[in-house]
C-alpha cells in the first residue's frame, strides 16, 4: 500500500479509550463514578497517549440498563452530575487534545421517557406512533426474541390500551419507531444539539436494528438469538443512515462508529464505504462470539487461535480498498481481555495483557481500548448471583431456572463471559475500595486490587501501564501500523499469531505467542538488534531455524 493513496483521517490514526463512567472514579462518596471523577483523572487519561475518548451513556436514565435506557436525551444523569460538569469535562479533554465521542442510544428509549409515557396514555395520543404497537384484537403478535426479557419475548402487553409494544431489549427499553418521520426529526435535532456543544462523534448503540420490517411479519424458522441477523436487515436501515448523514453528520468534522450486531463481511461495505455516505466505522462481534453459545455459555471454541486468526484476518483485509475497520477485545458488554483472550493466572497475567495490547495497537483498524485493560484488570468472577448487577446475567439466570435448566452452569460460564466482569471499578491504588470511592461501590471491586492497581504500576517501568504508553507512542510514530497492508503468516499455527504490515517500502513484523509455553516459530529470522520496535521481554531468541518465543511474548520488528 502507498500512503499517498490513503484517505487520511484523524479517526483512523487515533486510539480510542473507552470510559464506563459509572466505574471510573467516584468524586462524592456515593459509590457511583461521575463526571467530576473523570475530571480529576484527566491528566492520567492524557498520559496514556490516547486521542479519543468514548463515554458510555451519561444521559438522564432510570438506570435499568445502566444508562442504555434514556429518559431525557438532552440532560445528564443525576448520579453523574450536571450539564455544567459535562461542559467542564469536554473543555478539559479538548484542552489536552483529546476528542470526545458520546454514546447515541436511539433504537430504544427508556419507558420513563416522556414520549413513551404519552404514548401509553391512549391509542390516539400524538406520541403513540413514536413506538411500535400491536393491537391485541389482531391476536398474539408474531414471535420476536428479546435480548434481556425474563420470558424471552420482545413484546410486552400494555393493559390500559390493550396492545403489545416492541422491546428488543428489556421491557423498560421500548423500541423507537423510525418509520415515523417525526421520530427521525427529533433524533436528528438532538444530535445537532450535542454537536453544537462541540462533541466529536457518536458511537451508535445497536444502530443496525432501527429499521423494522413492515407489519411485523413472521420470521419463518428463525428463533432465539438467530433473530439478530434478521433484525439487522430492516428494509430501510440504509435509507435512514444516509438521511442522518445528509441531515446531520456531514455538517461537522466528527467520527461515527456503529455497534453492528448482525454485520458481516457481505453487508459491511454498505454501511461504511465512503461513497455510501452513511457511517465511518462499525464493530462486529464475530471474534467475541467465538467460544460462546446462546446465553454466553462457554464452548469448545474458547481460545481457538486458528479460528480467531481467520476471523481477524478477514475483517482486517476487507477494508484494504474501501471503508475502515475497528479493533477491540472488550468493552462494558464483554469480559476482561486478559481473562478471555489471555491467561490471567499470576504467572502469565502481566505478559499476556501486554501481548493483547500489542495486538490491538499494531492491527489495521482503529483500536478501541477499554479502561482498566492498561493495567491488566481481570474478570471479577463473582461466585453468587447476588453479586451481579447486570440485568442480562440476572434475567438469563432466572429464565434458565424457570425453564428447569442448569442455572449453576450458567453462573459458572458467566464468571468467564458475563458483562459485569468488565464493569467493576477501576483499581486506582491499594487503599479501601481501590481508591474508587470512599463509600460503598455500586458493584464490588475485584479482589486482586492490592496487587493490580494504577499507583503501583506508575512506579514500575515494566508495568503493563507503562508498556501501553509505549505502544500508543509507537503507533503514533509509525503510519505503517495505521495504514499498512496486513498479511497473516502461519495461518495454521495453533499458538503463534504472526503478521506483517507494509506501507510504501517499510515492512513491520508482529510476532505474538498466544500460549503459556515457549513456542518455536519457523519464520526466516530477520536482522533483529536495533530493528526491534517493542518487546515485552528483555530479549528475543532466534537462530537459523527461526524464532523461539517465550510464553506470551510479543515482539514488533521492522524487517524492511
Ligand atoms: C448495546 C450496549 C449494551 C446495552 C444494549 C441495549 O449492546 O452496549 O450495554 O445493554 O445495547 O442498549
Ligand atoms: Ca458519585
Amino acid at each position: 500500500m502507498q500512503l499517498k493513496q490513503m484517505y487520511r483521517q484523524w479517526w483512523k490514526e487515533g486510539v480510542v479509550y473507552q470510559i464506563y463512567p459509572r466505574s471510573f472514579q467516584d468524586s462524592n462518596g456515593d459509590g457511583v463514578g461521575d463526571l467530576q471523577g473523570i475530571i480529576k483523572r484527566l491528566d492520567y487519561i492524557a498520559s496514556l497517549g490516547v486521542d479519543i475518548v468514548w463515554l458510555n451513556p451519561i444521559y438522564k436514565s432510570p438506570n435499568n440498563d445502566n444508562g442504555y435506557d434514556i429518559s431525557d436525551y438532552r440532560d445528564i444523569m443525576d448520579e453523574f452530575g450536571t450539564m455544567a460538569d459535562f461542559d467542564e469535562l469536554l473543555a478539559g479533554f479538548h484542552a489536552r487534545g483529546i476528542k470526545v465521542v458520546m454514546d447515541l442510544v436511539v433504537n430504544h428509549s427508556s419507558s420513563e421517557h416522556e414520549w413513551f409515557k404519552q404514548a401509553c396514555s391512549s391509542r390516539d395520543n400524538p406520541y403513540r406512533d413514536y413506538y411500535h404497537w400491536w393491537p391485541a384484537e389482531k391476536g398474539t403478535p408474531p414471535e420476536r426474541w428479546s435480548f434481556f426479557d425474563e420470558e424471552g419475548s420482545a413484546w410486552a402487553y400494555h393493559e390500559p390500551t390493550d396492545a403489545y409494544y416492541l422491546h428488543y431489549f428489556d421491557k423498560t427499553q421500548p423500541d423507537l419507531n423510525w418509520e415515523n418521520p417525526k421520530v427521525r426529526e427529533e433524533i436528528f435535532d438532538m444530535m445537532h444539539f450535542w454537536f453544537k456543544k462541540g462533541i466529536d462523534g457518536f458511537r451508535m448503540d445497536v444502530i443496525t436494528f432501527i429499521s423494522k420490517h413492515d407489519d411485523y411479519p413472521v420470521f419463518e424458522g428463525v428463533h432465539g438469538d438467530a433473530m439478530i441477523d434478521v433484525y439487522a436487515q430492516g428494509p430501510r436501515l440504509h435509507q435512514y443512515l444516509h438521511e442522518m448523514n445528509r441531515e446531520v453528520l456531514q455538517h461537522y468534522d466528527i467520527m461515527t462508529v456503529a455497534e453492528g450486531p448482525g454485520t458481516n463481511l457481505d453487508n459491511i461495505h454498505d454501511l461504511v464505504d465512503e461513497d455510501r455516505q452513511e457511517l465511518n466505522m462499525n464493530y462486529h462481534f464475530e471474534h467475541v462470539e467465538l467460544g460462546v453459545d446462546q446465553r454466553k455459555i462457554v464452548n469448545a471454541d474458547f481460545q481457538n487461535l486458528v479460528k480467531y486468526k481467520e476471523i481477524m484476518s478477514a475483517w482486517a483485509t476487507t477494508f484494504d480498498e474501501k471503508g475502515w475497520g475497528t479493533q477491540w477485545h472488550t468493552n462494558h458488554d464483554f469480559p476482561r481481555q486478559v481473562t478471555w483472550f489471555g491467561d490471567d493466572s499470576p504467572a502469565h497475567r502481566v505478559q499476556s495483557s501486554k501481548l493483547l495490547s500489542t495486538f490491538l495497537l499494531t492491527m489495521r483498524g482503529t483500536p478501541y481500548y477499554y479502561m482498566g485493560d492498561e493495567i491488566g484488570m481481570t474478570n471479577a468472577k463473582f461466585d453468587s448471583i447476588d453479586d451481579y448487577n447486570d440485568l442480562m446475567t440476572i434475567n438469563w439466570y432466572n429464565l434458565t431456572k424457570n425453564e428447569g435448566g442448569d442455572a449453576e452452569m450458567l453462573l459458572e460460564s458467566h464468571k468467564l463471559s458475563g458483562r459485569d466482569n468488565a464493569r467493576t471499578p477501576i483499581q486506582w491504588d491499594d487503599s479501601a475500595n481501590a481508591g474508587f470511592t470512599t463509600g460503598k461501590p455500586w458493584l464490588k471491586v475485584t479482589g486482586n486490587y492490592p496487587e493490580i492497581n494504577v499507583a503501583a504500576q506508575e512506579e514500575d517501568p515494566d508495568s503493563p501501564l507503562n508498556y501501553f504508553r509505549q505502544l500508543t507512542r509507537l503507533r503514533k510514530e509509525n503510519l505503517t501500523l495505521v495504514y499498512g497492508a496486513y498479511e497473516l503468516l502461519l495461518p495454521d499455527d495453533e499458538h503463534i499469531y504472526a503478521f506483517t504490515r507494509k506501507l510504501d517500502d517499510e515492512v513491520i513484523l508482529v510476532l505474538l505467542n498466544y500460549s503459556s509455553h515457549q513456542q518455536h516459530c519457523a519464520l526466516e529470522p530477520a536482522l533483529i538488534g536495533d530493528n526491534v520496535m517493542i518487546n515485552n521481554y528483555p530479549s528475543l531468541q532466534s537462530d537459523d531455524s527461526g524464532y523461539t518465543l517465550e510464553p506470551w511474548q510479543a515482539v514488533v520488528i521492522r524487517i524492511a
